[in-house]
């Protein structure tokens, strides 16, 4: 079984606990893990099998379980500073990281120090600021089109990487990074020694893994595709699609919607509501990003977004996730269309000033206040309001929900067989 997880909002749908959930479902079968999108910007969030809570930036969210092998393929931005970080830390906590199962493939582009500077300038420059995560991702894609990047077998090849270097030094020169750049085979040279072990044939893995069950991991969400999402406030990787063709696509959506960073978010909660789902700072599910510990904005499901995000991802059924979250509130509101301008919409607009125009049209319904659901195990378990509002999500988009999450742990999910 070759399966894909997109997120069908913009981004912290809660896909590293569906990880876990299908690692922990594969009973002892080996897993093949891959991360095929995205960089350092990502933060996803395991509960391990002891309890322990993780957060993985760049490393696929496989890693902490022992029956994966973990892949970061082609379409990853790769900072080597961040990775060795993350793998250190991962190997302070007990965790097993080497080449047995971890991969990286030679065509993941690297993020370098400059990619880093030249982001933080050119968001100091922009009229809009995008509030991007500052990883260096969107210089590094601009590189790899400009086709100026370094792939990530150059990058470990300490020659390879210093011509490559130098070759653009007239253009480092004029940028005033240069003398930073010279200095480049120090900084790098434990990295490139040390992550080269890593180093796989992407095409070799596709053969080898041919019968083996993959999990393809998408970082982000579909609202913040470079083709796709609510551009200009977007990533600068492809989200909707997985490399190959998978056996099913699962779409991950939260119950409610998030969005951290700028950007419009059209459902966007009253503020007194917002702080209840928002939650406190430090708690397990609270809502600030995993990466940098901004506070996330929440908002109501909103079903023309996540039904465009639907369709677009070729998502096959949706896993729908912290529904236990919304016991805090006693009514829930559903955008079922957009305003825009006095006409109807049920889609997003690629006008991007439409969508800043755009007002939610709301369905309430009464939700289960104070009813502690994170023990439920079956759709029937649920309060019948909760059965409602799932059911309602369900003929809005147009997509069956497989599964409900009600809470952070992989046993706190409901398998729905209906
Ligand atoms: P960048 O990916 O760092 O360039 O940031 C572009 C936009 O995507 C910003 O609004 C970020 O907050 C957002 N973003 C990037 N990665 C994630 C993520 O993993 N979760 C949620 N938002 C993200």
């Amino acid at each position: 079984m070759k399966r894909t997880l997109i997120g069908l909002q913009w981004g912290d749908e809660g896909k590293g606990k569906f990880v876990s959930y299908f690692v922990l479902q594969s009973s002892g079968k080996r897993l093949y893990v891959i991360r095929y999108n995205g960089a350092a910007n990502a933060g996803h969030t395991i509960i391990t099998q002891q309890g322990e809570k993780i957060a993985t930036h760049l490393l696929p969210s496989g890693i902490p379980f022992p029956n994966t092998y973990n892949a970061m393929l082609c379409g990853m931005y790769i900072d080597p500073l961040k990775l060795m970080l993350e793998i250190d830390g991962l190997k302070m906590q007990g965790y097993e990281v080497s080449p047995v199962n971890l991969g990286i493939s030679g065509l993941a582009h690297v993020t370098l120090d400059y990619h880093n500077a030249m982001e933080r300038q050119d968001e100091k420059a922009r009229e809009r600021p995008i509030g991007t995560t500052l990883s260096g991702v969107g210089p590094t894609t601009v590189d790899k089109y400009a086709r100026k990047g370094i792939r990530f077998a150059e990058f470990v090849e300490p020659e390879a990487f210093r011509r490559l270097l130098a070759s653009r030094k007239a253009e480092f020169e004029a940028k005033g990074l240069w003398d930073k750049v010279e200095r480049y085979d120090d900084i790098y040279v434990c990295p490139q020694a040390f992550l080269k072990q890593f180093l796989i044939d992407e095409a070799e893995l596709y053969k080898s893994g041919e019968n083996e069950d993959w999990l393809y991991e998408g970082a982000q969400g579909v609202l913040l595709d470079i083709d796709y999402g609510t551009y200009e406030f977007v990533t600068t990787s492809h989200v909707a699609r997985p490399p190959h063709d998978t056996d099913e696509v699962v779409g991950v959506a939260k119950a409610y919607v998030t969005r951290v960073g700028g950007g419009p978010l059209p459902t966007k909660m009253e503020q007194d509501i917002e702080e209840k789902i928002r939650g406190a700072r430090g708690t397990v599910d609270a809502e600030y990003g995993a990466t940098t510990g901004r506070p996330r904005s929440c908002g109501w499901f909103d079903i023309p977004a996540t039904k465009y995000a639907a369709t677009l991802s070729g998502t096959d059924k949706m896993a729908l996730t912290k529904l236990d979250v919304l016991s805090r509130v006693p009514e829930i509101k559903v955008c079922t269309h957009y305003d825009c301008k006095g006409k109807k919409l049920q889609s997003v607009p690629a006008n991007r000033f439409d969508l800043e125009q755009c007002k939610p049209v709301y369905k309430t319904i009464r939700g289960w206040p104070g009813i502690d659901i994170s023990n439920a195990r079956e759709f029937a378990d649920l309060p019948q309001t909760a059965q409602d509002y799932t059911k309602m999500l369900e003929d809005l988009t147009g997509c069956k929900i497989g599964w409900i999450s009600v809470g952070p742990s992989a046993e706190q999910t409901i398998l729905c067989s209906r």
